[in-house]
Formats: structure tokens, sequence, C-alpha cells
């Protein structure tokens, strides 16, 4: 395993995308995103709690003054998404006439990234667009534009780099698979 985190790591099947793959491709996305917001009204709205760690990784290399917000949305009980966007926690900023980039650490069903941005639209701003940093696309409902993609990942139950399950793994420094006897006997 790559890090020190041994309590953690026990329940870890294999590594997916390791730290320095995830910061490799960060780089490139942040590039990105520096030339095509020069001279916008950049506003970076991380959708926690998942975002939190791709978020702040990825400002970090982004060479543009921005603003930054986030929002508190849940649709997931353990593993299985219940179609349901509750919004927990709105903008604290009017984002009208702003260019929004939404960033997300999954794009799985769709759902989440439909609704937030229907909504997000309807307040007027310049533009809304999204960043990901995985997206799963076997299970995918909404029709959903992916203008900055991290990495296309199969179908397996990712946790780590943000990714929670049951809240927990958030912390681990990388993108793994989590064993299916931790998840099999809770649900
Ligand atoms: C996860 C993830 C996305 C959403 C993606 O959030 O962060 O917001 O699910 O799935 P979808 O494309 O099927 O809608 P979750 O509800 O688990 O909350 P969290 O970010 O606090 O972990």
């Amino acid at each position: 395993m790559e890090n020190q985190l041994p309590m953690l790591e026990k329940d870890v099947k294999k590594i997916l995308l390791t730290n320095e793959q995830i910061q490799q491709r960060l780089k490139v996305l942040a590039e990105r995103i520096t030339e095509d917001y020069k001279g916008k009204d950049l506003i970076v709205v991380g959708i926690l709690k998942g975002s939190a760690v791709f978020m702040t990784d990825l400002i970090r290399k982004i060479d543009l003054p921005l603003q930054l917000d986030f929002m508190v949305v849940s649709s997931y009980a353990g593993t299985q998404t219940t179609g349901q966007v509750q919004i927990l926690k709105d903008l604290s900023v009017d984002i009208t006439g702003k260019d929004v980039l939404l960033v997300e650490d999954i794009l799985d069903t769709g759902t989440t990234l439909f609704h937030l941005t229907n909504l997000l639209k309807s307040r007027n701003p310049a533009s809304v667009k999204i960043a990901s940093l995985l997206n799963k696309p076997d299970h995918r409902t909404a029709d959903i534009d992916l203008e900055y993609e991290g990495f296309v990942i199969p179908d397996e139950f990712v946790i780590g780099y943000g990714l929670d399950y049951d809240e927990k793994y958030r912390n681990l420094p990388y993108i793994g698979v989590l064993k299916e006897e931790v998840y099999m006997n809770k649900e």
C-alpha cells in the first residue's frame, strides 16, 4: 500500500489511482481551467463533503484570481443512491453574472449534478461548468456535460481522497477500492 494508515488500509482491496497519478492529472486540468477562465469572474463551488480534498488540491494549481464557495448536498445512504438531492447548505454568495465551476469528487448516476446545474443556472450566472475527479459512467441516468474530467473509472465502490463509505476513509491519500466484506454484512 502507498501510505502508512494501517487502520484504514486493511479495508482497501486495491489502489485504483495513486496520489501521484491524481496530482499529475490535476495539473493538466488546472492548466486548462487557467486558460479557459482568463479574464472571467470565476467562482469555484465545491460540493461537500466528497469534493473537499480534490478541490483544495485543484485550486492551488489554478493561476487565476478566484472566489470559493461551498454547497452541502446529500443523496446517498450506504452504497445506494436515493435519487433525491437534499441541499443541506446553499451558496453564501450571489452568482449572478459569474462563471461558476462546480467541483465534484465523482459523477455516478448524474442525479446530483443534474439537479445542481439546473438550480444554479436559474440564478443567472454567466456560465456553469463541471469539474469531476472521477467519472463512473455505468449507471448514468442523467445527461451531464463534464467539461473537466479527471479519470473514468469502472463500476467499483471507491473510497479515499475525499470519498467515503459511511463517512469513513475520506482521509486516505489515494483512490482505493473498498473490500466487499466491509459493506456486505451491513446492507
Ligand atoms: C456523492 C458524490 C456526488 C454524488 C454523485 O455524494 O460526492 O455528490 O454522490 O453521485 P450521483 O452522480 O449518482 O448523484 P454523497 O451524497 O455520497 O455525499 P458526500 O459528498 O458527502 O460523500
